[in-house]
């Protein structure tokens, strides 16, 4: 069935774009330069600007962007990294595919690392932490940084859902020693494709990773360290730049588009609705409500017309990949409670009224 309300129609989102993207990709094929070249070197340089960031590298992906960082941190094979239960994926995959173990760490109720309880999952061979600032809302980073140091930890900052969101005017992905950014393209930064960027203020982490990413070599056919491929593509450098140009609406419209739901939805005893979604250290990047009988809501969404998606439905613990038997209880609530409503920049406010007429009318059914 065709859904009325998509959760993301991706070619929505870009119409109002697509005469100044698609004379990009002309511009491109007219010059000729398809890897490295000047639209990534002004990329790198416009989102440092922006984000107010000594070092701004793009590269390829966003899991690539951490297992770089991990490496580039100096965590080894066998040393152990906290990440927190409830993530995507790629956070404990980048830990695993470098050699070192995830030690996950139990969430707060927005999902966030459980400050409290960081200092249970320590042992000697803690190398570094990953503070994943799920949905768009950041991590106490002031808190988290601060017991870093205390503990001689490393931080690598997963921001690929963050992009935008700034804590005490430091941006995510600015406060640890190296920030992870993703641009896939359901992100608020959005590449036409793969892409992702590190950051940080270290000069010396910033040559090591520009290095490492293209195959150890400062100069056409000299390599000082065995690296990899792991460069942006030139397209998505250049696309990313007009999008960029764009952010800052874009961002309005999202937060614009929250404040209904915050207002519509606030009222509805029986769901708990994100928090902090109009500050300025959440982008706003999912909207995510929690409620009993999820699964029972999300299909009376779809008999509507209005998709929903699900941010996660299992923990990272419970994965095969890196099973384990110790209970998460916040992380498995959240997994099993959270329905993410359709929000981005392309929804008319009209349709986010029907999103909540329909929530009303669910709940209100008795
Ligand atoms: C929290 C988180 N970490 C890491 C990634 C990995 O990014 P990418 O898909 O660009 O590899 C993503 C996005 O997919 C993400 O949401």
């Amino acid at each position: 069935m065709r859904l009325h309300i998509p959760f993301l129609e991706l070619g929505r989102l870009h119409e109002s774009l697509r005469p100044e993207l698609e004379a990009k990709f002309t511009e491109i094929l007219r010059v000729g330069v398809f890897s490295s070249g000047h639209e990534v070197e002004s990329f790198a340089r416009e989102v440092s600007r922006f984000l107010g960031v000594k070092y701004a590298i793009p590269c390829s992906n966003g899991t690539d962007a951490l297992e770089m960082a991990l490496k580039v941190v100096g965590v080894k094979p066998g040393d152990e990294v906290i990440v927190p239960a409830l993530s995507w994926i790629s956070t404990a995959e980048a830990v695993v595919n470098i050699g070192a173990v995830p030690q996950f760490a139990e969430v707060d109720r927005n999902g966030l690392l459980d400050l409290n309880r960081l200092d249970k999952g320590l042992s000697e061979r803690t190398k570094a932490i990953i503070p994943v600032h799920l949905y768009g809302k950041m991590v106490d980073m002031a808190a988290l940084t601060t017991f870093a140091r205390s503990m001689d930890l490393r931080v690598v900052e997963d921001a690929a859902q963050a992009f935008g969101a700034f804590q005490s005017g430091i941006p995510a992905g600015g406060w640890g020693d190296v920030g992870c950014f993703s641009f896939y393209p359901t992100k608020n930064l959005g590449a036409l494709g793969e892409a992702g960027l590190l950051v940080t203020s270290d000069s010396i982490s910033a040559e090591n990773l520009s290095l490492f990413l293209n195959h150890g070599q400062p100069k056409r056919d000299e390599h000082e360290i065995s690296g990899r491929n792991a460069k942006i593509d030139t397209l998505q450098a250049a696309f990313l730049r007009i999008k960029l140009k764009h952010f800052e609406s874009m961002q309005e419209r999202r937060k614009k588009l929250a404040a209904i739901y915050l207002e519509r939805l606030g009222g509805l005893s029986e769901i708990s609705l994100p928090m902090g979604m109009l500050q300025a250290d959440h982008n706003a990047h999912l909207f995510t409500i929690q409620c009993v009988n999820r699964d029972q809501l999300k299909a009376y969404m779809e008999e509507r017309g209005i998709g929903t998606a699900i941010h996660y439905p299992e923990i990272l613990p419970h994965l095969k990949p890196f099973l384990e038997g110790r209970a998460f209880p916040v992380a498995s609530t959240i997994a099993r409670s959270t329905l993410s409503l359709p929000l981005n920049p392309s929804l008319r406010e009209e349709e986010v009224h029907r999103v909540c007429d329909a929530l009303v009318a669910y709940f209100q059914r008795g």
